[in-house]
């Protein structure tokens, strides 16, 4: 048992490290020809987001859009029901990962955002790649094992144990050959290649139907919620980007800290304090240790007004953007028939070739 944890962690931390240099290649050659490539990522629609996920994730996309790359946000509303037994209020958590995405700057006009379950043939894909993974290879995914512990007592269901399959059809109906992705996200993307892999070779007879994605290592920091566990969106401990300034104001003074009086800036001793002083430096741009010196001796007290007003500052122009969209959910729903709509063309096209190469048009 201790040799497979062993054998895991190792390679892991390997395919971390490979991954790592190949992103810094990556970024390189984006910057060069930023339409050579196609980003895919997305967020499950569990509920609106929060600064964890704009600075993780949301920002990146954004960047990476207005560097010139053609983006496509998934949101796979399917993938929801993979760990729960209840959609939840899925149309409205829809709604209000859109209004977060537009405001956040991603642009309806050269970004394609859909919903998984608005594309059929992307679904269809998962017949086929299906059959190119053993139910062994499913098992063993650490990211799959993580989730079914995180879930505890509940029992694993069939969508649970295939999304990676599921993951590997929402990249590679579009072609899209840039995954933006944490550490944890890693073995997802190593599923999509070796779909795309075996695709080729087995049904294909070595024509490059899919050509296999890279994961882009996004290097942000985590933040930790007010509790000092890591941000989330169901533990209530986020500050989302909808919060009003007040809401902000009273989360980040219920912020968990520690009892020394004197900021400073140590994210290994004091995490909590560390991670208000790396907000503050996101939305400010300054240098953590330096916020950190700003305050010296005038307490945790001090750092949270300057936390929230860093905070309140940095989002009020998207706050503004965000209210301004719910006021026109026509205009939010125009947005989504508008992706579904160019992801369907292209997933039917997809599909067309797959159905080609392994003999199926009838
Ligand atoms: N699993 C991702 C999340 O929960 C969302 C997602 C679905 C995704 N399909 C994807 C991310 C494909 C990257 C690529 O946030």
């Amino acid at each position: 048992m201790s040799t497979t944890v062993t054998t895991t962690t190792d390679s892991t931390a390997a395919s971390f490290a490979v991954s790592a240099a190949r992103s810094a290649q990556l970024e390189a050659q984006i910057a060069e020809r930023p339409a050579d490539f196609r980003v895919l990522t997305g967020d499950r629609p569990t509920g609106a987001l929060h600064l964890g996920h704009y600075f993780g994730t949301l920002a990146n996309r954004v960047r990476l859009q207005r560097a010139g790359v053609d983006v496509f946000v998934v949101i796979p509303d399917y993938q929801v029901i993979t760990d729960r037994d209840s959609v939840g209020q899925l149309s409205r958590n829809v709604d209000e990962l859109l209004l977060d995405y537009l405001a956040a700057g991603i642009d309806p006009d050269t970004a394609t955002v859909f919903t998984h379950s608005a594309v059929p043939a992307l679904n269809q894909l998962m017949l086929p790649f299906l059959s190119l993974v053993t139910a062994a290879e499913l098992r063993r995914n650490p990211t799959v094992k993580a989730e079914a512990e995180a879930t505890g007592e509940r029992a694993m269901s069939g969508l649970l144990l295939t999304y990676p399959v599921h993951q590997a059809a929402d990249i590679l109906f579009c072609h899209g050959n840039l995954v933006p992705v944490g550490r944890d996200q890693l073995p997802h993307v190593e599923t999509a290649r070796l779909i795309a892999r075996r695709f080729n070779e087995r049904y294909a007879g070595g024509e490059v139907v899919f050509a296999e994605p890279d994961a882009l290592l996004t290097g942000a920091s985590v933040l930790l919620g007010i509790d000092g566990a890591k941000m989330s969106k169901s533990r209530g401990n986020a500050i989302e980007l909808r919060s009003t300034e007040d809401e902000t104001a009273a989360l980040i003074r219920r912020a968990k800290t520690d009892a020394h009086r004197t900021i400073t800036y140590d994210p290994v001793g004091r995490p909590e304090v560390a991670s208000l002083l790396l907000t503050a430096s996101m939305c400010t741009g300054a240098d953590p240790v330096d916020v950190a010196d700003s305050i010296g001796d005038r307490g945790a007290g001090a750092l949270k007004v300057l936390v929230t007003e860093a905070v309140n500052e940095y989002f009020r122009p998207l706050r503004r953007r965000r209210s301004d969209l719910a006021g026109d959910p026509g205009y939010l729903r125009a947005v989504l028939a508008r992706g579904n709509a160019r992801a369907n063309e292209i997933a039917d096209d997809t599909l067309g070739h797959v159905r080609r190469v392994m003999d199926m048009t009838y």
